[in-house]
């Protein structure tokens, strides 16, 4: 079979998936699927981090060590206008490479889900700011998921991309980071959105949910007094679900504890 052919079949296996998923979503969850499905986008795509994607840890989005929070190596670093200042921080994406328009690059038939854990800044020494200008949508994958879908001398793909529900395994975290009266609490293994619009903390001792202010990335931050006191949080995600994690932070915490709550967004 021709490359030219091979391509227009993924194009239409993608497609056929995709009606299948979103039918599904549909059945189970009577309200609006999460994310509202967007069809498919174009942007281009480039790796970072080396191929066992060390130099994927850290990031904008505080998440730290991706692989002992579960994102693994499936992660990428979006450009700013994908970014949008942190709010996309753990939201998920579907990237094909776009066979179309790079048959020599693009390995066939295959997609890779990733998880936004960074921020790919554009680079003013490089004409137009490079790959990730402030205008332009660009994926800095982690190697392992770029390679999934691209071939390694390829370097710079054009992709096809749309974002999609995220799957996580068990409840959100919350690692409570800073100090007394500056809290700073890092949400992650959100599912559904995986991003989220906005938070509050409940102390025990108290009956006021308190607004949380976005810091950095997925880090929230509350500048009331709340070191040792049980804690309780209530997440709103981008899709519009709240859950309240009554009683999450146990009484007695200490900075740098990280909570596992078996509670999950759907
Ligand atoms: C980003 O790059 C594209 C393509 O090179 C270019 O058309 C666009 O003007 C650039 N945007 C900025 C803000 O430089």
């Amino acid at each position: 079979m021709a490359p030219v052919r091979v391509s227009a079949v993924v194009l239409l296996a993608l497609g056929c998936a995709l009606a299948v998923a979103t039918a599904d979503v549909t059945t189970t969850a009577p309200s609006s699927p999460s994310p509202a499905p967007t069809g498919w986008l174009r942007a281009d795509a480039t790796f970072y981090g080396g191929a066992d994607a060390s130099g994927t840890m850290g990031g904008a989005c505080g998440y730290g060590n991706l692989y002992a929070q579960g994102y693994g190596s499936r992660t990428t670093a979006l450009s700013t206008v994908l970014f949008n200042d942190g709010a996309s921080c753990g939201q998920c994406y579907k990237i094909a490479c776009d066979r179309k328009t790079d048959p020599t690059w693009c390995k066939p038939g295959v997609t890779v889900t990733v998880t936004a854990t960074n921020f790919c800044p554009p680079n003013w020494e490089l004409p137009n700011g490079g790959w990730c200008n402030t205008t332009r949508p660009h994926f800095d994958m982690a190697q392992p998921a770029w390679e999934k879908i691209g071939v390694y001398s390829g370097g710079n793909i054009p992709v096809i991309y749309q974002r999609v529900p995220c799957v996580r395994r068990g409840g959100v975290r919350f690692t409570i980071n800073g100090h007394d009266y500056f809290n700073l609490v890092l949400v992650s293994n959100v599912a559904a959105a995986g991003s989220i619009k906005s938070m509050e903390v409940k102390a025990s001792d108290s009956n006021d949910w308190m607004p949380m202010a976005r810091n950095w990335g997925a880090n929230w931050h509350s500048l009331s007094y709340l070191t040792g006191k049980m804690l309780s949080f209530r997440v709103t995600i981008t899709d519009g679900q709240t859950l309240e994690f009554t009683n999450v932070v146990p009484p007695g915490w200490t900075f740098g504890i990280t909570i596992a709550s078996n509670l999950q967004f759907n």
